[in-house]
């Protein structure tokens, strides 16, 4: 049965940092008709009721209706371990994070956390999501059963790593290559879920795992390849004492075949001339952190350098090194590390990363991320006076992105009022 789903419509016509806010498509009182878990129709809610009398309606009043948040860089194994105090990044792998990983040695813990997570990013309006799971092949079992039992759109790979971790926490070149291939043999393009190979970062693999890995990509071009790069200044010396051959941070990868499309970097802080070209050149995505970046005092991330340059660039909680699992307070601490490089970002710019940003560098954007015709339909309502203090704000708005501009920065999952995955509603 078709459903009609009515509130303050938001979406994207085209791309807030080439067109300003003219890019948003803005209905006070518009409407989504779902048919077969996609979009049908868009349109005014008057309209729509008229031409589709059958239609079950769910009218959610003056909420705003918007394509889910799409969190293009988590790391579901440290939901446990988020908000760990005073460490910088290499000290907090291994005084936090290596040693949770450990415990998915355990496929039911692996289980247990996948469920916590998932109902957590639901919670917070969070619909689709790119994961890096463990070394162990049942955290990447366990990520993907809990998304495919929910309906929906995830990403995910097994984290590789050959050196540099501690024992019970390394696999090797031929375990890696083997493990990866049998788990992007059974899950990739099963229902909506992807595999994305995934070596952790160049530290934590040897140049025979990263060529290994990069064999395989090159086996499955249609498959994505995330890791990390640039992110903090004693990561990068590292990497260059252990890579010596190597001309900069992003050639550790390059030379092994692991830069092209399809290629998702998270971080990208610290980068050298040379590394922003080939980036460009390779069409790659760059996924920014903001709520890690501070937490874990990594730096401050170029958005309008790097937007400027024309990279694809997504907006991620980077949960657990991230301090929150929301895509909103994720928005407010890209607007304030943009303003330290003095660029005030506008909510629609903000808006569009979190959902139309993260599908593009995560090239779904023709099945999720925006509120259009034929598009998957998950969608997030959200209820832009969640809060006294958002509601005595927003209340004296005089346009959209006043009225949505307060929730961005002081919103939680308190102002989230409806999820739907594939047209079934979730909360
Ligand atoms: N670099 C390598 N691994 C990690 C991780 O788990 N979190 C963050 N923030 N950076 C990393
Ligand atoms: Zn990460």
């Amino acid at each position: 049965m078709d459903q009609l789903v009515i509130g303050q419509t938001l979406a994207f016509a085209g791309d807030p940092f080439v067109e300003g806010p003219g890019a948003a498509r803005h209905s006070t009182r518009g409407a989504v008709l779902i048919r077969q878990g996609r979009i049908a129709e868009m349109g005014e809610a008057d309209t729509l009721r008229a031409a589709h009398p059958q239609a079950a309606v769910t009218d959610m009043g003056s909420a705003l209706l918007s394509a889910g948040f799409i969190d293009a860089h988590v790391h579901y194994p440290q939901t446990g371990i988020i908000a760990s105090w005073g460490k910088r990044l290499i000290d907090w792998l291994n005084s936090y994070t290596f040693p949770e990983e450990m415990r998915f040695t355990d496929p039911a813990y692996a289980a247990e956390i996948a469920e916590r997570y998932f109902d957590l990013a639901l919670a917070h309006g969070t619909t689709s999501m790119c994961s890096y799971a463990t070394i162990h092949p049942a955290s990447v079992d366990a990520f993907f059963a809990a998304a495919q039992a929910r309906g929906m759109r995830a990403l995910a790979g097994k984290t590789c790593m050959d050196r540099n971790a501690p024992d019970g926490l390394r696999d090797t070149p031929q375990s890696a290559y083997d493990d990866s291939r049998a788990l992007l043999e059974r899950w990739h393009g099963v229902d909506r879920l992807s595999y994305v190979i995934t070596p952790r970062f160049s530290p934590t693999s040897t140049p025979e795992q990263l060529m290994v890995l990069g064999q395989l990509w090159r086996e499955h071009p249609d498959c994505l390849m995330q890791t990390h790069l640039s992110e903090q200044t004693d990561e990068i010396d590292w990497v260059k004492s252990l890579f010596p051959q190597a001309r900069d941070y992003l050639d550790t990868y390059e030379a092994q075949g692991l830069l092209g499309e399809g290629a998702v970097y998270g971080h990208a802080i610290h980068l050298t001339a040379r590394e922003r070209d080939r980036l460009r050149e390779a069409g790659a995505s760059l996924v920014h952190c903001p709520t890690s970046n501070t937490f874990i005092g990594s730096g401050i991330f170029d958005m309008a350098g790097l937007v400027a340059s024309g990279l694809r660039i997504g907006l991620a909680t980077d949960t657990g090194g991230g301090s929150s699992f929301s895509m909103l307070r994720t928005m407010a601490a890209a607007y304030e590390l943009a303003q330290l490089r003095g660029t005030a970002l506008h909510p629609s710019q903000l808006w569009w990363l979190a959902t139309v940003g993260s599908a593009r560098a995560l090239r779904i954007e023709d099945k999720v991320g925006n509120l259009a015709v034929g598009m998957e339909a998950d969608l997030v309502a959200l209820d832009l006076g969640s809060t006294p203090a958002i509601a005595q704000r927003s209340g004296r708005a005089g346009d959209l992105w006043e009225a949505l501009f307060p929730t961005i920065m002081m919103g939680d999952d308190r102002a989230v009022a409806g999820v739907w995955i594939g047209g079934k509603r979730q909360l």
